[in-house]
């Protein structure tokens, strides 16, 4: 029996330094870019759509050492996408990862331009590693993280969430929201991973369902935390969904109904881990651990 919390810890070490090697120096001019760059996306944070796409390419056979770049270039793009979600024109926060928000410490140009060099150097990473080792499966994992980020992922979640703001939603458009914002990502996270691993399709098909569906249950467990945990334990401000009246689960269904829910997909995903075998079992302990994180 494996003890999680350590092999998350070993796990997080390990793309802690990837990431840190991934990055321009800060010597490159002008400076501030690449500071503003490094201040965030070396702050910490659970890197968890890293540790999930390593943990499939691992779990189907792969080996991390032809993953490991894509992994860095989802966090850079994650990271950007947490900058631009704090500034005054969206959710307007002051605190992420522990520390002020990029526009809190830089401006808010410089922190749009932040974001936008870690999306953009998240494609060049992703370039040269495809350039490196040109095959089927490093540009399919290149797809499936552009598509979770874009237009039809995280983006459009933004977009909608956004929108809404202020006004009362229905469940389905709530559920529009979730999967677009926060499970297009984590369901790239385990369809490029599948992919780096070699993975047949229908296997990267269910990994991709299974991305999905810890992907709701993360973003419902994010909201019910906005309402149940402190800054200290999250690192950013508790009540931002109230702040910016934005309907979620919390508001819809309560925080005990909205738990149910969400260890139900966490369940399914569960399920879908057992099927897979063995080769899955960090991806299931990590899934239920999910279900009752505290941060
Ligand atoms: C925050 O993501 C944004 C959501 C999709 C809820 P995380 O909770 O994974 O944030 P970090 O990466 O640990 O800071
Ligand atoms: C944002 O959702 C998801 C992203 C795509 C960044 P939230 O706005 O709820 O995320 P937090 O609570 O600020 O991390
Ligand atoms: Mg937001
Ligand atoms: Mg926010
Ligand atoms: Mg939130």
């Amino acid at each position: 029996m494996m003890d999680l919390k350590q092999e998350m810890q070993k796990r997080c070490n390990d793309i802690e330094k990837a990431l840190e090697n991934a990055l321009p120096k800060q010597t490159e001019f002008p400076p501030v870019i690449f500071d503003a760059m490094r201040y965030s996306l070396l702050a910490g944070g659970k890197r968890l759509r890293p540790m999930l796409l390593l943990a499939a390419c691992e779990a189907v056979g792969g080996r991390k050492e032809d993953a490991v770049d894509f992994a860095c270039a989802l966090e850079m793009i994650h990271t950007y996408s947490l900058i631009h979600d704090d500034l005054p024109a969206m959710d307007n926060d002051d605190y992420r990862r522990g520390r002020l928000t990029s526009h809190k410490v830089y401006g808010e140009a410089m922190a749009i331009l932040a974001g936008d060099g870690l999306l953009h150097h998240a494609m060049e990473t992703m370039a040269i590693a495809c350039e490196k080792n040109p095959s089927a499966q490093t540009t399919g994992a290149m797809r499936a993280i552009a598509h979770g980020a874009g237009i039809f992922g995280m983006l459009t979640g933004q977009v909608v969430d956004v929108f809404f703001e202020g006004q009362p939603l229905a469940q389905e458009t709530l559920d529009f929201i979730h999967l677009h914002k926060t499970a297009a990502m984590i369901r790239g996270a385990l369809e490029a991973g599948a992919i780096l691993g070699g993975a047949d399709e229908k296997t990267v098909q269910t990994f991709a369902l299974a991305g999905e569906k810890i992907g709701v249950a993360f973003q419902i467990l994010d909201d019910i935390l906005d309402v149940t945990a402190t800054t200290e334990e999250l690192g950013k401000p508790v009540h931002s969904d109230e702040k910016n009246q934005k309907t979620t689960y919390v508001t819809l269904y309560g925080i005990e109904k909205s738990r149910e829910i969400a260890a139900g997909l966490s369940a399914e995903a569960v399920k879908i881990w057992k099927q897979q075998g063995e080769g899955c079992a960090f991806l299931l302990a990590l899934t239920e651990y999910l279900t009752d994180r505290k941060f």
